[in-house]
């Protein structure tokens, strides 16, 4: 199993609901390996110091979260360059056409300009297919908005081996059926991203700005309190988020409530109870960057073992003549 991140901003609730959750679960019951994406970070401008500081603290996040490096293996893309390799064979795979399809490119594209974006937004879901086939992961747990390059990454692996013989382990997405997309509680007909500061909570957000930002979230017209994410989508939201953090049912959830005030308190003191724990553990994690970095040199070996076999795998097929 493999998944990833970038470590750009800050980690917020969004992912870890849609996604670091699963992570944390699934690291018990599955050889697990997850990777904070920098070079995916490099599609967009960055700031060199940030994007290395950013990077650490990712980890630590992830780390205060719950992967147990003893239990997964998590470490950095960018120290395992088998993986931009991979890339370019299967960029040798891929279409214009298939990429241009790609719904977060177009979506990114549009607000700087095509002309001037950078050729990586175009190419960025091919090295995310490298990240997953390198490993020859079975299972790839991601929110919604990464199920068309999971499914770009099947497409990859099996026009693949039918070329050059079978290579590759065809991935399926593991995407929760509750909390997938957890959006803005600003505008919630955009799903919740780092480039919303009101409408996102910060994984590592104090209390009292937790609680403000759902007093201030925005809800639907009329008052009636009831899941649907059609014409409720704010207080659906709500109730998703109140449901995850206690580990409850939606349906179960909304029958409590019939009034926006109560459900917005709720909601905020589950998240700020959900997430107690990873803002303690991560005061002590931020306090020893050079442990998190040990975990992470660690954690490059063991992905680097597996994905030079099938780096070298790959090579074969494809017919490049080996180094003598
Ligand atoms: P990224 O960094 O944007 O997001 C990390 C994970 O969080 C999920 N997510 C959400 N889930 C629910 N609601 C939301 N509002 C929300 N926002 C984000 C994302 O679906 C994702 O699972 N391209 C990927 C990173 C990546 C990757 C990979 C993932 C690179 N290589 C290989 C899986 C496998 C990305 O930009 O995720």
């Amino acid at each position: 199993m493999l998944s990833g991140i970038q470590p750009t901003g800050d980690i917020h609730l969004g992912n870890y609901l849609g996604a670091i959750r699963q992570w944390v679960a699934d690291q018990h019951d599955h050889d697990a390996l997850y990777c904070v994406v920098d070079l995916h970070a490099l599609t967009l401008p960055q700031d060199p110091a940030v994007l290395r500081a950013k990077t650490l603290e990712c980890a630590s996040v992830l780390l205060a979260a719950g992967l147990d490096p003893d239990v997964c293996t998590l470490f950095v893309q960018s120290h395992v360059p088998e993986h931009t390799e991979l890339s370019w064979l299967l960029e040798c795979t891929a279409s214009m056409g298939e990429l241009r399809r790609m719904t977060q490119f177009k979506d990114k594209a549009v607000k700087g300009g095509e002309e001037s974006a950078r050729v990586g937004l175009f190419t960025y879901p091919i090295l995310q297919a490298a990240d997953i086939l390198i490993y020859d992961a079975d299972r790839v747990p991601v929110g919604e908005d990464q199920r068309q390059h999971v499914e770009l990454t099947r497409d990859l692996a099996q026009r693949f081996n039918q070329r050059y013989g079978e290579t590759f382990v065809v991935p399926e997405p593991a995407i929760g059926k509750v909390g997938a997309k957890v959006v803005d509680l600003q505008n919630p007909t955009a799903k919740m991203s780092k480039s919303s500061p009101q409408g996102t909570v910060l994984a590592l957000d104090p209390p009292d700005v937790i609680e403000r930002k759902f007093k201030r979230a925005v809800t639907d017209t009329g008052n009636e309190v009831r899941f649907d994410p059609e014409t409720k989508p704010g207080v659906s939201n709500l109730l998703t988020i109140l449901a995850l953090a206690t580990g409850r049912g939606v349906d179960d959830v909304a029958e409590e409530y019939s009034q926006y005030g109560p459900l917005k308190a709720d909601a905020a003191a589950a998240v700020i109870e959900l997430l107690r724990p990873l803002r303690e553990r991560y005061a002590e994690l931020a306090a020893d960057p050079a442990g998190t970095a040990a975990i992470l040199s660690r954690g490059a070996d063991k992905a680097q073992a597996i994905a030079s076999t099938t780096l070298a795998r790959a090579r074969a097929h494809v017919g490049l003549l080996p180094r003598g």
